[in-house]
């Protein structure tokens, strides 16, 4: 069924953004919301809360917070799957090991920097939308400061 869910480019593929969202739109997923934004430590702690205790949580949060981003509202039919098969495995050595043509594969470089990140359902694709589109406000970027 149609459903919504949210991509990032993260820092480490910021560069390669023309390259993946020709990717995104050859792969039939309509683009309903962008904006290029960055993430304090705080936000990018609060984005990957559900890591906190995780031992790369740390690194994943400098990462993240290291510079501009790209973030995008997914719509399509079955987004949320749709999308990870298109970025293929967190690993980006593994995602090569699989296919050459995925996002990850073409442009990450490890478990981390691994390019694009994709809501993993559709509870987790609401909430994460809300934090970068909020119904009400701004949310990151959007405020001058
Ligand atoms: P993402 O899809 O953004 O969701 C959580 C992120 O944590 C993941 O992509 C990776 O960037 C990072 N991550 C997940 N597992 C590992 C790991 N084993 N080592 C380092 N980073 C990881």
């Amino acid at each position: 069924q149609t459903e919504r869910t949210l991509a990032l480019i993260k820092p480490d593929a910021i560069d390669k953004k023309g390259a993946i969202l020709e990717q995104v739109c050859r792969s039939g997923l309509y683009i309903t919301q962008l904006k290029m934004c960055s993430l304090s430590r705080d936000l990018a702690q609060s984005f990957y809360a559900e890591h906190q205790h995780k031992p790369f949580f740390n690194a994943l949060v400098d990462f993240m917070s290291s510079g501009p981003i790209v973030a995008m509202e997914l719509m399509g039919t079955n987004a949320i799957a749709a999308w990870r098969d298109l970025i293929g495995p967190t690993d980006s050595a593994v995602a090569r090991s699989q296919a050459a043509t995925s996002i990850r594969a073409r442009f990450g470089q490890d478990n981390t920097k691994n390019a694009c990140h994709g809501s993993d359902s559709p509870a987790s694709a609401a909430s994460e939308l809300e934090f970068f589109f909020p119904s009400k406000g701004a949310g990151p970027g959007n405020t001058a400061t």
